[in-house]
């Protein structure tokens, strides 16, 4: 038998928290910032052949895309309420060199891309990532010397150029996610001496991470470094020092908007980039690694996708962001009204 039910025992009015949260919509009143399709932006890995839909193995329901393919594909996207996507260009082997040459190539995938998308799609807002590794014979951000460490200037030269490059093709936004020193100042100043700088927003990889989680990315992008790895340019996954560092450095060289990556396992330097450069807007990239577990884990019955996706998301607006890179995007475009 059930016991015969009146009334709680009363506690401390202090104590009351349930009655705050009892409705769909109280609970969504706890937010600071909702989740909408305006914050999402989408990672577009683009080819050399122009008719190419490659799957990609390590990475869940995300393609590889020629230039020509692309197009209906973005199209089904914008019509679910897509704005903006961030592209990266997956050359073929024989089109890399020691200096990545071909990253700014007229005729290849990025500057390509970025055309057909303008002229496709003119509401859509068109982010370029801006590195060397996609198009260097040793997988590595710049030019290195010969014992494999990166010349600064030589790499920045090189990266503001390929910037400038995709900026005059008529890229919205350049974003360096080399991680080499001063190549901020560098960009800007290519971006003001060829009169873009007024129409290039330059969205900064401020605090990006060494560590495990791009390895779906980097077979996406078949930009896995041919010797040695990332870590005298990437930022120790301890360093949040350097992390705080960084995002002073690259507001003061005239980034105007910075993107702190991964994404989840760096919440805190999430809201150390909210308070240091709470002028500018805030972007998290959840990588290729944080995306595939999510689904891996999904697979495995540990977690459910879309609540999963959600609670992730959820919590990079709460330490900060205002905006998220994720290959999740087109799923978000179905799971949200607005
Ligand atoms: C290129 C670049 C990488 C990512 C974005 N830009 C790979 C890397 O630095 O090795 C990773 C994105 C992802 O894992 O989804 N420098
Ligand atoms: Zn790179």
């Amino acid at each position: 038998m059930p016991e015969e039910y009146t009334k709680e025992t009363p506690t401390e009015i202090s104590s009351l928290l349930a009655g705050g949260y009892n409705h769909p919509v109280s609970r969504l009143w706890q937010q600071k910032r909702q989740l909408t399709k305006s914050m999402l932006i989408y990672p577009l890995f683009i080819t050399d052949s122009p008719e190419e839909s490659s799957a990609v193995a390590s990475l869940p329901n995300q393609r590889r895309w020629g230039v020509k393919a692309v197009i209906p594909f973005v199209k089904s996207l914008v019509d679910k309420g897509l704005k903006s996507v961030i592209l990266f260009g997956v050359p073929s082997d024989e089109k890399k060199d020691a200096t990545g040459s071909n990253a700014d190539d007229p005729e290849g995938p990025v500057i390509q891309a970025i055309k057909a998308l303008r002229q496709n799609f003119p509401d859509l807002f068109i982010m370029c990532d801006v590195c060397l590794c996609e198009y260097t014979s040793h997988g590595h951000c710049g030019v290195l010397r010969e014992d494999g460490s990166i010349i600064r200037d030589k790499s920045v030269r090189r990266l503001a150029a390929v910037a400038v490059n995709y900026a005059k093709a008529g890229a919205h936004a350049v974003a360096p996610s080399d991680m080499i020193d001063g190549r901020i100042k560098e960009i800007k100043q290519g971006l003001i001496d060829a009169d873009l700088a007024h129409r290039t927003m330059l969205v900064s990889y401020s605090a990006k991470f060494a560590g495990n989680l791009y390895g779906p990315f980097r077979e996406a992008a078949g930009s896995v470094p041919s010797h040695g790895d990332r870590k005298a340019y990437q930022l120790p996954p301890a360093g949040r020092g350097l992390a705080r560092r960084a995002l002073r450095r690259d507001l003061d060289e005239g980034a105007d908007a910075i993107i702190v990556k991964p994404s989840t396992f760096y919440l805190d330097i999430v809201a150390d980039a909210a308070q240091i450069c709470e002028d500018v807007p805030i972007a998290t990239y959840q990588v290729s690694g944080e995306f595939a577990m999510i689904h891996a884990a999904a697979e495995k019955g540990i977690v459910d996708l879309k609540t999963m996706a959600f609670e992730a998301a959820i919590g990079n607006l709460r330490a900060g962001a205002n905006l998220i890179i994720t290959y999740f995007t087109p799923e978000f475009l179905d799971w949200l009204d607005e």
